[in-house]
């Protein structure tokens, strides 16, 4: 079995893989192997679907059965610090006095915050020695404090409360590259507000913390978000909620379970990363996607970074594409389907 240095560093430091282990995102799920062969009782959940679906289904979850409390938990770390905070909350009230985290990552991605974010939740917290650029916190005696995440902040600029997980993109911020997006839209296609028949169905395609979709939702649109995060989809549900509309949120990847021309207007502000490094290539399948999903007449609005080449790519597989505003970083396009 082939183990990333990461991976392995984690295996060997956590010792001995006995009693109930559950694995926190996974990917590529070498962790929930090297334990299943150890003989250990084991169950992974992991934020991103595409991480999920690639766990044996016999172990994977989406919440700890009520009666089933982990010895071990191995724990891949998010890089972002907001995001350590959140889970390390979560564990610290569902884990027993003697069970053990370990956590994992790349030395580059880590910094002394998360050790502090995780000893907010456990009174013993140490690191590993570096190997093969990575490293292993250990955290032990929770002792939960109350939760900071979800956390909510009204965003002027969007006349939103907007709540998020501290793994959502920009967590309960308004994104630059958003607020054109949300400026840019307004100017076209604001009219109604609530209460006025709907407007069609429109699609939040990657939703993070659901500020778009809540946004079209006021305005009388059917809204449906769609992440490939659970983090993001719950922080849509409670972003939609606070603010009174409703959002159909799903975690889904892109919109491979969308109906071909059955939607009338598709945002986004899509993903330009995979995992840590940079990558077109989901944005890419999106566009592709979103050129199906579309109605005829139908309208797919994007921002992006103004370097990212997409442009031609829109056109081949969207439609007519113009750019309704730019600005140092970034573009946002308008690409309407071919009509009926
Ligand atoms: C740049 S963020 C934008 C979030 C939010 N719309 C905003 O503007 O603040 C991109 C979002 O796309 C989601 N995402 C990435 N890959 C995806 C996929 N294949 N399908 C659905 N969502 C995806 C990420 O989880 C992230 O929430």
């Amino acid at each position: 079995m082939s183990l990333d240095p990461v991976a392995s560093l984690m295996l060997d430091e956590a010792g001995a893989l006995d009693g109930r282990v559950l694995v926190v995102d996974d990917a590529g799920g070498a962790l929930t192997r090297a334990a299943v062969a150890a003989g250990a009782d084991v169950r992974t959940w992991c934020d991103d679907l595409r991480e999920w679906q690639a766990v044996p289904e016999t172990h994977r979850i989406e919440v700890l059965p009520p009666d089933w409390s982990p010895d071990l938990v191995l724990w891949r770390l998010p890089r972002a610090v907001a995001a350590v905070e959140d889970y390390a909350e979560h564990l610290a009230t569902l884990l027993g006095p003697n069970a053990r985290v370990v956590a994992g990552g790349r030395v580059k991605h880590m910094t002394p915050t998360q050790n502090a974010a995780l000893a907010r939740q456990f009174g013993q917290v140490s690191a590993s020695l570096g190997r093969q650029k990575s490293r292993v916190l250990h955290a032990g005696d929770p002792r939960p404090r109350p939760r900071r995440w979800p956390q909510r902040r009204y965003v002027p600029e969007a006349g939103l409360t907007v709540i998020a997980h501290g793994a959502v993109f920009a967590t309960n911020r308004l994104d630059a590259g958003t607020h054109l997006l949300l400026r840019t839209v307004a100017r076209t296609t604001g009219g109604p507000g609530p209460g006025t028949a709907s407007r069609g169905l429109a699609i939040d395609l990657g939703s993070g913390s659901g500020i778009l979709a809540t946004w079209l939702a006021q305005r009388g649109w059917t809204t449906r978000a769609i992440d490939v995060s659970a983090s993001a989809v719950s922080s849509t549900l409670l972003t939609a909620r606070a603010n009174g509309v409703e959002v159909d949120a799903r975690r889904g990847d892109g919109l491979h379970a969308v109906a071909p021309a059955s939607v009338d207007l598709i945002v986004s502000n899509p993903p330009f990363h995979t995992g840590g490094a940079k990558d077109s290539t989901p944005a890419l399948r999106m566009i592709e996607q979103a050129g199906r999903a579309l109605r005829p007449g139908g309208e797919l609005w994007l921002v992006f970074n103004a370097h990212l080449p997409y442009l031609p790519h829109l056109r081949r597989r969207v439609g007519v594409t113009t750019v309704e505003a730019q600005d140092r970083h970034y573009l946002v396009t308008r690409s309407v389907t071919e009509p009926a």
